[in-house]
């Protein structure tokens, strides 16, 4: 695989000390701190896309804008527009245009396939919210009915989104994971632990065969401690 071609591809999440990532699928995440939202924020500022599952969406019906004036400044410095573009993965299109982050001011698109597509407009239509010429995305990223990843990167590399991140859930990370596309992580380690059967872990076991159950990541990147909380930044894999 040529990684010149691939935009840099970080995963960031908050995980339980049992390492979950929620209570369960349908239920946001909330147990980490203000500091951890700031952290987010700031890796959010650092993007030019950052992706996100269905799932995660239909669990906060809302997406995280940056709202701190220097990042803002920042961004605005480097002549980057002030949010990232949001990318929503879903192969269903079944999403719901009432929720919050379609009334949030920032670029969007949907990274789906040509039945998942054609399921939201229609849903759309139904809704007669076609007539008023919104089809709530900017931008539609076709695939095939499961996301081809590399593909997928190598197109928003070419269309200048060079620094993308991966929000999660879990599903999302691990098929991402799976094709060793992921270069690095920022993970904050909180003070909870979850013990609901169901929630759902930092990575999905079940879309991973047999061999495929060991990643050895390369090393720490960066390390701190915030009140309760650690922040660690590993490095999943080398470019060259
Ligand atoms: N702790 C944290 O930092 C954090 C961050 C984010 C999310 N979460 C939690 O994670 C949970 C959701 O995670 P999840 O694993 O259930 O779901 P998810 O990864 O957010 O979303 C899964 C959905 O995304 C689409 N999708 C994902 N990968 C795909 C692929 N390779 N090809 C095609 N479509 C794909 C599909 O959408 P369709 O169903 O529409 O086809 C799939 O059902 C929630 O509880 C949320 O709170 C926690």
């Amino acid at each position: 695989m040529n990684n010149h071609l691939l935009p840099h591809v970080t995963a960031i999440l908050a995980i339980s000390l049992n390492g979950k990532i929620s209570i369960d699928t349908n239920t946001p995440a909330r147990f980490s701190s203000t500091e951890d939202l700031a952290h987010l924020e700031v890796q959010i500022s650092l993007c030019d896309a950052i992706v996100f599952g269905a799932n995660t969406l239909r669990a906060y019906g809302t997406s995280l804008t940056i709202k701190n004036p220097q990042l803002l400044e920042r961004r605005k410095k480097e002549s980057k527009p002030p949010q990232p573009l949001h990318i929503v993965c879903s192969a269903s299109g079944n999403l719901n245009p009432d929720w919050s982050f379609f009334a949030q001011p920032l670029p969007r698109a949907l990274l789906t396939n040509e039945i998942g597509k054609n399921n939201w407009l229609k849903l759309l239509q139904s809704q007669k919210l076609i007539a008023e010429k919104k089809t709530f995305f900017e931008h539609f990223f076709l695939s095939n009915n499961k996301v081809k990843w590399q593909e997928t990167l190598i197109k928003l590399r070419a269309l200048k989104y060079h620094k993308i991140a991966i929000l999660g859930g879990a599903k999302l990370i691990s098929s991402l994971l799976k094709e060793n596309l992921i270069d690095d992580i920022w993970l904050t380690v909180c003070p909870v632990i979850i013990g609901q059967e169901d929630a759902p872990n930092l990575i999905d076991n079940s879309l991973f065969h047999e061999g495929e159950n060991l990643f050895k990541l390369k090393k720490i990147l960066e390390l701190r401690q915030i009140g309760n909380e650690i922040f660690v930044h590993y490095l999943i894999k080398n470019r060259d």
